[in-house]
């Protein structure tokens, strides 16, 4: 099920003509240049342009690193950097064949969510065995996490860190891609609302961007009414459903397809939108998945962080995507640590034993055994689970 909507998710054309005139339309979009000489053109191959910023170096140590205060990572540092920056951008535009174009992709991370305050708080192995699998534990919720004090005060500073850069004139974005996840399009909105968003720019929020799709339901989105709800100033790409028809409780899509799906949302965002500059707010498995599909050197990015990437696309029919393989969901992880360490009151959780083997002989413990099976199932400590979304 999940493998086939991924399916019609990839091969979809959101932006298809309906009509003749729309076809007309179609075309002219498409072969519009920006200001920076950027293009549309359908790629067949990425490739990261080296040099310019130290992510883009193999042996970047992403421990650490706060490119907030070391103006994104560009190796300038002059004062006109930003302005050496336009220019070299433009000037390899202004070079390119017609079938080669250059964007800068400003690729964020949400801040921290409610979810990974919770996965730091019960541990990874009992967070992906069993909590990342209930909506919230009866004190927070995090299905279709939203930011916590944390999350938000990392997109404010996100927001300060382009001031700073803006008075060295650095380039905006000129369109605003986001994830249509509460926690995302909340770091989108925080991180562009006095600089962007004031100036009438609309964000347009693609279902692509959104993270690794099943089983967490922090990965479960909320409807489409409910976003526009929320985010009032934001856009929908076309296709954009109503609800989501994409989670599934059961598979949870892997990283070969997620850099698969990322590629493809890239791929439609190079063949409709010229624009030279844009930054899309998304999740750190799309960006794992980003690196993935266009050869970036691959690192973890924190709650609230960024990257900046120069990209080249070509459009030659001999060019090649290098190879994604792979492709079959991950089932449920089979798991062993015990969901109700560190449950505290007042909160009420019904521990159901969803990824707990049976025993092979009965006993009437009421919790995981050691082993890590289950006689029945069981009821954890001061039960009720949270039922809230
Ligand atoms: C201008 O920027 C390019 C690309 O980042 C860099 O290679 C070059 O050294 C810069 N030029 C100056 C004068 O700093
Ligand atoms: C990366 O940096 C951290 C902190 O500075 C350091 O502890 C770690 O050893 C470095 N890793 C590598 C591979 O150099
Ligand atoms: C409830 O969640 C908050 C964070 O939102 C945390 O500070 C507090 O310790 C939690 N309380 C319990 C009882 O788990
Ligand atoms: C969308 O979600 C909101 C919030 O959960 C809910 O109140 C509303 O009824 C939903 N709308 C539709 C059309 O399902
Ligand atoms: C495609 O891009 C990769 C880098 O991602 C490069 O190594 C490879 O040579 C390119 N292949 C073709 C056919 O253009």
């Amino acid at each position: 099920m999940l493998a086939t909507l991924l399916t019609v998710l990839a091969l979809s054309a959101p932006l298809a003509a309906s009509s003749p005139l729309d076809a007309v339309a179609d075309i002219a979009a498409r072969s519009k240049h920006d200001k920076f000489h950027g293009k549309t053109l359908a790629p067949s191959n990425y490739t990261v342009v080296p040099g310019v910023f130290v992510q883009d170096d193999p042996k970047f140590n992403a421990t650490g690193y706060d490119l907030l205060s070391d103006s994104f990572g560009l190796l300038d540092k002059s004062a006109k950097r930003w302005k050496n920056f336009t220019k070299y951008v433009t000037d390899l535009n202004k070079r390119a064949d017609e079938h080669t174009t250059y964007k800068v992709v400003y690729i964020a991370r949400h801040g921290q969510g409610y979810h990974n305050a919770a996965e730091s708080f019960y541990g990874t192995p009992a967070w992906n065995c069993y909590w990342a699998q209930q909506k919230g534990d009866g004190n927070i919720t995090w299905a279709d996490a939203e930011l916590t004090p944390l999350g938000i005060a990392q997109a404010q500073a996100c927001n300060d860190g382009w001031k700073t850069q803006l008075k060295d004139g650095i380039p905006l974005p000129q369109r605003l891609y986001s994830s249509p996840m509460r926690r995302s399009a909340s770091t989108l909105e925080i991180t562009w609302k006095d600089i962007l968003l004031n100036k009438g720019v609309k964000p347009v929020i693609q279902e692509r961007w959104r993270e690794s799709i099943g089983l967490h339901t922090c990965d479960w989105r909320n409807n489409k009414s409910d976003i526009a709800t929320r985010y009032p100033g934001f856009e929908f790409e076309p296709s954009f459903t109503e609800h989501d028809l994409l989670w599934d409780d059961t598979y949870e899509e892997t990283g070969t397809q997620q850099a698969k799906r990322i590629r493809n949302a890239l791929n439609e965002i190079f063949a409709t939108d010229p624009s030279t500059f844009i930054s899309i707010t998304a999740h750190s498995g799309v960006i794992n998945a980003f690196f993935k599909a266009t050869g970036h050197n691959a690192f973890s990015v924190q709650t609230g962080g960024f990257v900046p990437v120069l990209l080249k696309a070509v459009s030659y029919p001999s060019a090649t995507f290098s190879p994604i393989v792979g492709g079959q969901s991950a089932t449920a992880p089979s798991c062993t640590a015990d969901p109700t360490v560190l449950v505290k009151a007042p909160a009420t959780v019904t521990v159901q034993p969803t990824w707990y083997p049976a025993c092979a002989t009965v006993t009437t413990t009421a919790s995981p055994s050691p082993t890590g099976c289950l006689a029945s199932p069981v009821t954890g400590p001061a039960p009720t689970a949270t039922k809230s979304a």
